[in-house]
């Protein structure tokens, strides 16, 4: 009985990953970016394409908000305490002993990936621009009285000939790269000189890297498709996991129980064991579209992964097969475009990801268009406009909005957050906003 009990608790508990089920953490208005769970409490942050991170107690999001574009990568220092990085060029330190996030650092090119050393006294962030950016922090967890991170030491790391996508630290606080441009750098900080070699040239873009320098390994995952693991030292492969599936685009790994998990573009999730150096599981995650984001729970038991939806999902590894992939409620950006008028299709392939056309507020990283026509710019309550929205005497219409995609937003509004390119075909105009006329009405129930 008390057995029953025990795992009826289970099942209503509303902790997820607590529970050894399948469940979804909703509320993001845009696609899943990142996911990190913090390895002592089990607690959630994610990264989302709608401009922020949610830290999540239970299934219940709290949001933080803060970055000016998409976020791109979240990592826990602490107990509620994060690390994020985004699409605006930054990256920020949250701690709710900060009244507002804390600036790490601000690359030339959208930040793809940060990293920590010893609890965040050392941060690492890597980005588009071809940089690392190296921080020594004091007091990252904001114990002590100043309560703000001070750092007090930049350095920044050159040397990739194109974006940095990945980095990690080593045990003894070196750091590992990947990039663009094929190779994987090795970097030696020093507090006067700073050394780094190749140690793969690959030849395609490199995506995901995973450390283990206890047992001498590092995995990379990369955009045709290989999974390879190396000797940190040396570069010479151990093994190959390569499938038919590109790219590879996330990577997770559970110390405890020797599981490397790899996302991939086609939405399947590769599980190898690394004590053996064998796939244990293929698992089809996403029906549709790829695998952005993954980690496991503190026990490894539970495997989080998120990709162009806006929820993230949880499975218990061990039952992983017994599942079909998630097919959520048919988005609106998911559902099959061919199947449309053109106006809709229109504004499910370049609008949809960014604009609700429901009632405020939405999630999404762009105002909600609902009752659109006729609406002064710039007005919707409590959405944070660029300052040349919000003070524009522009009225939506079928003209304006007829010129803000005949001569693309930067020409029309220009200093605008919109990035949205021009729509060339005055057909494709007219149809999107004969589409827009309608979806963004009023609706009766
Ligand atoms: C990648 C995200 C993104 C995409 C894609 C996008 N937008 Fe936007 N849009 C924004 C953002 C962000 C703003 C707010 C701009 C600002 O504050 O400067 C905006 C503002 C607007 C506005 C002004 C709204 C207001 O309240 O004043 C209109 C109209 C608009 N977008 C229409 C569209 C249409 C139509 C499309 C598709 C053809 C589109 N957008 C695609 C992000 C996007």
């Amino acid at each position: 009985m008390r057995a029953l009990a025990a795992s009826l608790c289970l099942i209503f508990l509303p902790v997820p990953g607590a529970a050894q089920e399948f469940s979804t953490l909703k509320g993001h208005g845009g696609p899943i970016m990142d996911i990190n769970v913090n390895p002592e409490t089990g607690q959630v942050a994610t990264a989302s394409f709608d401009n922020s991170v949610g830290l999540w107690k239970g299934r219940s999001p709290i949001w933080l908000e803060g970055h000016e574009a998409a976020v791109n990568s979240v990592l826990f220092l602490g107990k509620d305490i994060l690390l994020s990085g985004g699409d605006d060029f930054r990256v920020l330190l949250w701690s709710p002993t900060l009244s507002k996030p804390s600036e790490i650092a601000v690359h030339r090119g959208k930040v793809t990936n940060v990293a920590i050393f010893e609890h965040g006294r050392e941060i690492a962030s890597a980005s588009w621009d071809g940089t690392i950016e190296h921080r020594s922090v004091i007091d990252p967890l904001g114990t002590s009285e100043t309560k703000d991170p001070i750092h007090f030491k930049s350095t920044t790391l050159t040397g990739h000939d194109a974006g940095v996508n990945a980095i990690v630290f080593s045990g003894a606080g070196e750091l590992y790269s990947a990039s663009t441009d094929g190779t994987i750098r090795h970097w030696q900080i020093g507090l006067k000189e700073t050394k780094s070699r190749v140690i793969v040239s690959h030849g395609f873009g490199i995506n995901e890297l995973v450390l283990n320098d206890k047992e001498g390994w590092l995995a990379y995952g990369s955009v045709d498709g290989m999974t390879r693991v190396i000797a940190p030292e040396t570069g010479d492969t151990l093994a190959d996991f390569t499938l038919e599936r590109r790219p590879i685009l996330s990577m997770a790994y559970h110390d405890a129980t020797s599981q490397l998990a790899v996302g991939d573009g086609h939405g399947y999730i590769m599980m190898i064991d690394t004590a053996t150096w064998q796939i244990t599981r293929d698992f089809r995650a996403m029906l549709r579209g790829p695998v952005w984001a993954l980690d496991f729970s503190p026990d490894g038991k539970t495997i989080y992964a998120g990709g162009l939806e806006d929820v993230a999902y949880s499975w218990p590894v061990a039952l992983l097969d017994g599942y079909e992939p998630v097919d959520g409620p048919t988005r609106s950006f998911l559902r099959n475009p061919e199947d449309m008028p053109n106006g809709e299709r229109q504004f499910m392939r370049k609008c949809s990801i960014c604009h609700a056309l429901t009632p405020p507020p939405s999630r999404k990283a762009g105002p909600s268009l609902y009752n659109l026509f006729g609406r002064r710019a710039g007005t919707v309550p409590d959405y944070p406009y660029s300052d040349i929205l919000s003070g524009s005497d522009i009225i939506w219409s079928d003209d304006s909005i007829d010129a803000l995609f005949d001569l693309g937003p930067d020409h029309y509004i220009p200093g605008s957050k919109m990035p949205m390119q021009r729509i060339t075909a005055a057909q494709d105009r007219q149809d999107l906003i004969g589409f827009l006329r309608i979806a963004t009405g009023e609706k009766e129930n």
